[in-house]
């Protein structure tokens, strides 16, 4: 048995403590830049760390936030205080999750189709970083619908590198969250996001039992069952939360530690009301527990209010704990309209 069996258990249960839910901070520099270049922020080093401070050094995140996943440059930075992230987070209780996939890349031989990367030389990354404090990983990998995609080798290839690379975290101390991305872009229907979600989870559990995953000792980061962004018959909330129910009890084992949801592009709110809806409705039928662990449908209001100005920290620290409580209410079933409505100190 993996030495790291209890504390992989511990750390996944702590995760999705009830009313709690991951803070995905993760975004690459590509992908931090495109943001930031939207909204007129300096695309720079500075930047980049104030932001990321603004974000964990939010007070009261820790009431709904268990872990945040950070991205290799943010795991290694201070605050302008010289406190090290990973110590602000520590001290308040919020566990240490990291990035450890290098990016989906195109997929030779199958255009249009991406692969994740970031395999060679893992084992030694994951030991330096359970050094550095992490106790958690993230794997994204990204499905695309469209014409006559995804193929069965883009499936089978990702779900294959996150079945190692799941394997890989839970020998070296880490909790995988195991992230099979089926994009929102297109206009297909919600019933062929079903089929895919439900080919890819399929395949991408073959693969974690074949490489000898502990599925009570990692979490499963699925997009929801939706409408494609540009379909022009939009499945409404209750519709998406139980296609997404049923295709994740048809699919994920019940031993499974944990779901948290990635928000895909959808609007904060839809976000929130697809969580809430799940919940409120199967949360008795569901072996696991079903949180978020969002990035844009949950930092967008504090990156946009805060928009690289020191003057705005504590607004947009206020619009981040803002989202985080109605989502945090959202994956107990409690979260209402009424709650965007609750006047937010700006
Ligand atoms: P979104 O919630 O913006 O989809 O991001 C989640 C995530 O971690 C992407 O890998």
């Amino acid at each position: 048995m993996n030495t790291y069996a209890q504390e992989l258990r511990a750390t996944a249960k702590a995760m999705i403590a009830p009313g709690k839910g991951i803070l995905a901070m993760d975004e690459s520099n590509h992908t931090c830049h495109k943001r930031f270049e939207k909204l007129g922020i300096d695309k720079t080093v500075e930047q980049r760390q104030a932001y990321r401070e603004l974000l964990l050094t939010t007070p009261g995140l820790n009431e709904y936030i268990s872990g945040a996943i950070l991205y290799d440059e943010t795991i290694r930075q201070f605050t302008r205080k010289e406190v090290p992230f990973t110590k602000v987070m520590a001290d308040s209780g919020i566990l240490i999750g990291i990035k450890v996939d290098t990016g989906a890349k195109d997929l030779a031989g199958h255009h249009g189709e991406k692969v994740t990367e970031g395999l060679d030389s893992l084992r030694d990354r994951i030991a330096e970083y359970y050094g550095m404090g992490a106790r958690f990983a993230k794997w994204r990998a990204v499905i695309t619908i469209g014409e006559d995609i995804p193929s069965w080798a883009c499936i089978e290839g990702n779900a294959h590198a996150l079945a190692r690379y799941a394997a890989l975290c839970q020998e070296g101390g880490l909790v995988p969250i195991v992230e099979p991305e089926v994009l929102i872009d297109g206009n297909h229907s919600l019933e062929r996001c079903y089929t895919v979600t439900e080919e890819t989870l399929r395949t991408v559990f073959d693969q974690l039992f074949c490489q000898k995953v502990a599925f009570d000792q990692m979490i499963l980061k699925p997009s929801m069952v939706i409408s494609g962004l540009a379909c022009p018959i939009q499945a409404n909330v209750e519709q998406v939360a139980d296609a997404t129910v049923r295709c994740l009890l048809d699919n994920v084992p019940a031993s499974v530690a944990g779901i948290a949801f990635l928000s895909g592009g959808q609007s904060n709110e839809r976000a929130s009301e697809h969580l809430n809806a799940m919940n409120v409705k199967y949360k008795s039928q569901c072996p696991w527990s079903i949180t978020f662990s969002y990035a844009r449908a949950i930092q967008q209001p504090a990156l946009e209010h805060w928009r690289g100005n020191d003057a705005n920290v504590a607004a947009a620290q206020q619009l981040l704990l803002h989202r985080a409580k109605c989502n945090s209410a959202a994956s107990l079933g409690q979260y209402s309209a009424e709650m965007e409505k609750t006047p937010v100190l700006v």
